[in-house]
């Protein structure tokens, strides 16, 4: 059967394999996917292991997207882009190919999923690291009115908006309101919140959190409580899963009822 897994450090709880099983029933194909603990030294010999014994594809995640990225002999716009790499295919040729479906995969959650059209939006993105990084040149395509990078470390997020040609701010110099605030920091893991102004929001204005959880993360709490509604990123997960599938099998799952189901088992491990 046709091999696929997911490297990562660490690996043990990734819903990866759960979600790609799904899909795998869901379209009828004939697959197995694992978790392999990616080797901090030999990373690159690892993934090149996988394929000469005959693997078909490989998810990257934390901490070796860029370490992927730099070893791909052909890269996507998007990966190039993103500066990492969260899925690899070998090319008939030997060649081994690297695409980043993240961005992508938070784009269709959105749009799809959630019916929130980005068009001509006036989006703030909050953060500048690997994650922002990784969705900006998706969300540009969908031509929103602007987009605006607002960073603790400003520069980072300058840098950014000087690659993508868009805006850049300091939390504090940020004026006015959004019609769509996305969290891309990791604050919100460890229950943090960026010193959002009260300003930035509306009824009107639909957040979206990069991260997720269990309970409501403590950015979209900050949304809800300033009567603005929006969506955690379990469906940005499997999103950019369905891309990679996609990918390898030409076949795209459907992606909605797969994080109704998780959410539902996540509410139930109590
Ligand atoms: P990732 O690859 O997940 O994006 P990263 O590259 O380390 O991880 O970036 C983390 C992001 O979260 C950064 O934008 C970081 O801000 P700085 O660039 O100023 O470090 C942001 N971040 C992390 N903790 C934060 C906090 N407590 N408040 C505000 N921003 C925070």
């Amino acid at each position: 059967m046709d091999q696929y897994a997911v490297v990562g450090n660490p690996i043990a709880h990734s819903k990866s394999p759960s979600i790609h099983a799904h899909f795998a029933q869901q379209t009828g194909q004939q697959m197995v996917y694992s978790t392999l603990l990616g080797d901090e030294v030999g990373f690159e010999a690892q993934v090149r292991d996988f394929f000469s014994k005959g693997g078909k594809g490989l998810n990257v995640t934390v901490p070796f997207k860029e370490r992927a990225f730099a070893m791909c002999d052909i890269l996507s716009k998007r990966a190039k882009q993103a500066g990492a790499v969260n899925t690899l295919l070998m090319g008939k040729n030997g060649d081994l190919f690297g695409d980043n479906t993240d961005g992508v995969g938070m784009v269709r959650d959105i749009t799809q999923n959630h019916g929130q059209s980005l068009k001509d939006k006036r989006i703030l993105l909050i953060g500048a690291g690997g994650a922002v990084r990784g969705v900006l040149e998706p969300l540009l395509n969908e031509q929103p009115e602007s987009v605006t990078i607002a960073n603790r470390t400003v520069e980072k997020a300058q840098a950014l908006a000087e690659h993508f040609d868009c805006l850049a701010s300091s939390f504090e110099a940020l004026q006015g309101d959004f019609d769509v605030i996305i969290n891309g920091t990791s604050a919100s893991l460890s229950g943090h919140l960026p010193p959002l102004k009260d300003e930035l929001i509306g009824q009107q204005t639909w957040c979206y959190d990069m991260m997720y959880g269990k309970e409501r993360t403590i950015f979209l709490q900050w949304a809800y409580e300033r009567g603005a509604t929006g969506a955690d990123g379990l469906g940005m997960l499997v999103g950019q899963a369905a891309e990679s599938f996609y990918l390898w099998r030409q076949v795209r799952p459907e992606t909605a009822s797969l994080v109704d189901e998780m959410r539902q088992q996540m509410k139930a491990a109590d």
